[in-house]
C-alpha cells in the first residue's frame, strides 16, 4: 500500500490563483532504472497537459537552478542501507551541505521508491523532502513512499502531483507537446513489461561450476522468439520466478489450510486455489514490519502484538531477519487466519533482475543469464534463494519463465567503439561483461578491453573460461587478470589485481576508459572503488580528496558505471 509522509499539509485549494508555473523540474535518480522509467513517463503526462518540462538526472543537474525552478518534481530511490542512488550522489551531499541556496517560492513533490523489507524504506526520499522544506520550499502535494511494486503508488503521486498542477490555471495550454510512447511493440503486438512478463522458454540451462566446487552457477539460455522484445548490453532481464513447492506446502500445513481453497490473486478479484497463489503469486520469503502489523490484527491473540511494541525495534529486526512465513506461521501458532485474508495482505512476488549476459547481435531472438544458486542455513532450516534455487533444480529446457526486459541507461557501452573499457566483474557479476565482449566482436570495435574476473578456485569456478580465452587470442579480449580466491594461503582479489595492475590501469583511465564495476555491492565495490581511490592518489600524485574528485567526475561523465547487487 502506498504509504503518505504524516503531518504534511496537502495543497491549499486556494493556490488555484498562483500563476501556472512556467516549467516544471522532473529530477530523478535512479539505480536500476525505475525512478528514471517513472520521471520519463511524468514527463510525458505533463507535456501533454501543455507544461513544459525539465526533465534531468540529478547528476546532470547544477542544483543553482533550483532556486529559479518554480516547481520541483522530485523521483528517487534508495539502495543498501539506506544510500542514494549513484547519479544522486553529488546532488544529495550538495542540497544537504551548507552551500545549498534557500528555496522560498519552490514547490515541490517527491516520489520515493523503496522496499519495506529494509530498515531505512525510502529513506533517500525522505531525507530529500525534509531538507527541500527545511531549505524554505513548499509542498506541491504530499510526499508518496512506494514499496517494491510501486506500480499504484505511483499512479496516486503522479494523480496528486497533476491535479495539485491543475490548481495554478484552468486554461489548457497553448502548446501541446507529445512525446512519442516508449518502446512500443509493433503495432497490433502487446508490448511485454513488468506488469505483463513474456512466457519464454528456455531453451538452455547448464551448471557452470565444475565437478567439486562450493558454487552453482547456472547458465540459461531464453528465447525472445516472437516476443519483439529486444534490449542493449548492460540491461537487465527480469524473472517471476516461483516459490518452492516444499515452502508452500509447510506454509500451508502451518496454517492448517485447504491446498485447493480459492482465493483472490489480484485487485480484480480473480480466484486461484491456494496452492497456486502461494506457487506463483505472492512473496512467502520475506517478513516485513507492515505485514507483522498486518498479520498482528487479524490474529490479536498470536503473541504477535508484542513483539511490535515500540522499544523492541532491534529484537523484532533480529527477528525478520532470515525468517520467512513459515517460521511465522510455526513460531506464532495457530495464527487462525483464513486463506483469503490472508493472503490479501501479501506483496506480489517481485521480479527477480539479472545482467543480460548476451548480445541480441551474436545470439538474435535469445537473453543468456549467469544464475548463481542461493542456498544457506539460517534458524535451522534450509533456505534456498527463491528465483535462483528454482532455475537450478526445477527448470529444465522447454520449460516456460515469465520475463521482461528492464532497460539499464546506467549501465551502457561508452557512446564510440574505440573507447577502451575497464570491466570489474567478481563470480556473476561478469555477466554483463560477455554481452558486452560479444556485442565488440560483432561490431568489430577497436577499442581497448581489459576485464577482471574472480571467483573461489581456478579449476571449477573459472565462468566462461573458454570464451574469455578465445577472445584473448582474437583481440577482442585485450587483457585479463584473474584473482582465484581460495587458491593460494592468502586471499587474491580483483582489487588486487588492479592494485598490482595499478600504473597501467591510470593510464587507461586518463586515455578516457569507461570503467564499470559489476557484482556484490556491500563488500566487492566498496572495495573496489577504495582501491580505485588508491591507485588515482598512487599513480596521478593525488590526495584523497583529489582523487575523490576525479572519481566523482567521471561518475558525471558516465566513465565510471556500476551494476551492483
Ligand atoms: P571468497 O568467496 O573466497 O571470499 C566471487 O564471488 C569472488 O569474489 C570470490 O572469489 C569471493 O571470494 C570474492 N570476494 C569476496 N569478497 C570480496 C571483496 N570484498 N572484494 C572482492 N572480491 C570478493
Amino acid at each position: 500500500a502506498p504509504q503518505t509522509a504524516p503531518g504534511v499539509s496537502p495543497l491549499q485549494a486556494s493556490s488555484g490563483q498562483a500563476a501556472r508555473p512556467k516549467e516544471v523540474t522532473v529530477l530523478f535518480g535512479s539505480q536500476t532504472g525505475n525512478s528514471q522509467g517513472l520521471a520519463k513517463k511524468l514527463s510525458r503526462q505533463l507535456e501533454e497537459r501543455g507544461y513544459p518540462v525539465h526533465l534531468s538526472s540529478m547528476s546532470d543537474y547544477k542544483p543553482g537552478n533550483l532556486k529559479k525552478a518554480g516547481c520541483l518534481l522530485m523521483l528517487v530511490s534508495t539502495h543498501g542501507e539506506g544510500d542514494p542512488p549513484d547519479n544522486a550522489l553529488t546532488f544529495y551531499d550538495f542540497l544537504h551541505s551548507k552551500r545549498a541556496p534557500r528555496l522560498e517560492g519552490l514547490r515541490y513533490s517527491v516520489l520515493a521508491l523503496g522496499d519495506t523489507s529494509y530498515e531505512f524504506f525510502c529513506k533517500t526520499g525522505k531525507d530529500f523532502d525534509q531538507r527541500l522544506e527545511e531549505l524554505g520550499g513548499e509542498r506541491l502535494c504530499p510526499r508518496v513512499d512506494c514499496d517494491v511494486d510501486f506500480d499504484d503508488a505511483a499512479a496516486q503521486w503522479f494523480e496528486q502531483v497533476l491535479n495539485a498542477l491543475g490548481g495554478f490555471s484552468q486554461a489548457p495550454a497553448k502548446s501541446t507537446v507529445i512525446m512519442p510512447a516508449e518502446a512500443p511493440g509493433t503495432a497490433g503486438q502487446p508490448g511485454y513489461s513488468r506488469t505483463f512478463p513474456f512466457e519464454a522458454e528456455v531453451v538452455e540451462n547448464m551448471n557452470l561450476n565444475g565437478r567439486g566446487s562450493a558454487r552453482e552457477t547456472r547458465h540459461l539460455a531464453i528465447s525472445l522468439e516472437g516476443s519483439n522484445l529486444q534490449y542493449e548490453p548492460g540491461d537487465c532481464l527480469g524473472v517471476y520466478p516461483e516459490n518452492h513447492p516444499e515452502l508452500v506446502d509447510a506454509l500451508i500445513e502451518a496454517m492448517g489450510w485447504n491446498s485447493g481453497e480459492l482465493v483472490p490473486v489480484n485487485k480484480e478479484g480473480d480466484k486461484r486455489p491456494v496452492r497456486e497463489a502461494l506457487l506463483r503469486h505472492f512473496e512467502i520469503t520475506v517478513l516485513t514490519r507492515p505485514l507483522l502489523e498486518q498479520v498482528s490484527q487479524l490474529s490479536p491473540g498470536s503473541g504477535l502484538r508484542e513483539l511490535l511494541e515500540p522499544g523492541r525495534e532491534q529484537e523484532l529486526k533480529a527477528y525478520m531477519h532470515g525468517r520467512d512465513l513459515v517460521d511465522l506461521a510455526q513460531d506464532f501458532s495457530p495464527l487462525g487466519i483464513p486463506a483469503g485474508p490472508f493472503v490479501e495482505i501479501l506483496r506480489k512476488i517481485p521480479a527477480r533482475l539479472y545482467s543480460i549476459a548476451s548480445s541480441l547481435k551474436a545470439y538474435p531472438d535469445e537473453a543468456h543469464l549467469t544464475i548463481r544458486a542461493v542456498r544457506y542455513e539460517a534458524h535451522g532450516r534450509d533456505r534456498y534463494g527463491v528465483c535462483s534455487v528454482q532455475c537450478a533444480e526445477r527448470i529444465q529446457p522447454g520449460d516456460k519463465l515469465r520475463v521482461y526486459v528492464h532497460q539499464n541507461p546506467n549501465f551502457k557501452l561508452p557512446p564510440a567503439s574505440d573507447i577502451p573499457i575497464l570491466m570489474i566483474g567478481p563470480g556473476t557479476g561478469v555477466a554483463p561483461f560477455r554481452a558486452f565482449l560479444q556485442e565488440r566482436e560483432e561490431t568489430g570495435a577497436e577499442g581497448k578491453t581489459w576485464l577482471f574476473f574472480g571467483d573461489q578456485h581456478f579449476r571449477t569456478d573459472f565462468l566462461y573460461q573458454i570464451e574469455w580465452q578465445k577472445w584473448l587470442r582474437e583481440g577482442v579480449l585485450t587483457r585479463m587478470d584473474v584473482a582465484f580466491s581460495r587458491d593460494t594461503d592468502r586471499k587474491v582479489y580483483v582489487q588486487h589485481r588492479m592494485l598490482e595492475k595499478s600504473r597501467e590501469l591510470y593510464q587507461w583511465l586518463e586515455e578516457g576508459a569507461y570503467l564499470y564495476v559489476c557484482g556484490d555491492e556491500k563488500h566487492m565495490a566498496h572495495d573496489v572503488h577504495a582501491t580505485l581511490m588508491a591507485i588515482v592518489e598512487r599513480e596521478g600524485g593525488k590526495s584523497p580528496e583529489e582523487a575523490a574528485a576525479y572519481l566523482t567526475e567521471m561518475q558525471q561523465q558516465r566513465r565510471y558505471q556500476r551494476d551492483v547487487y
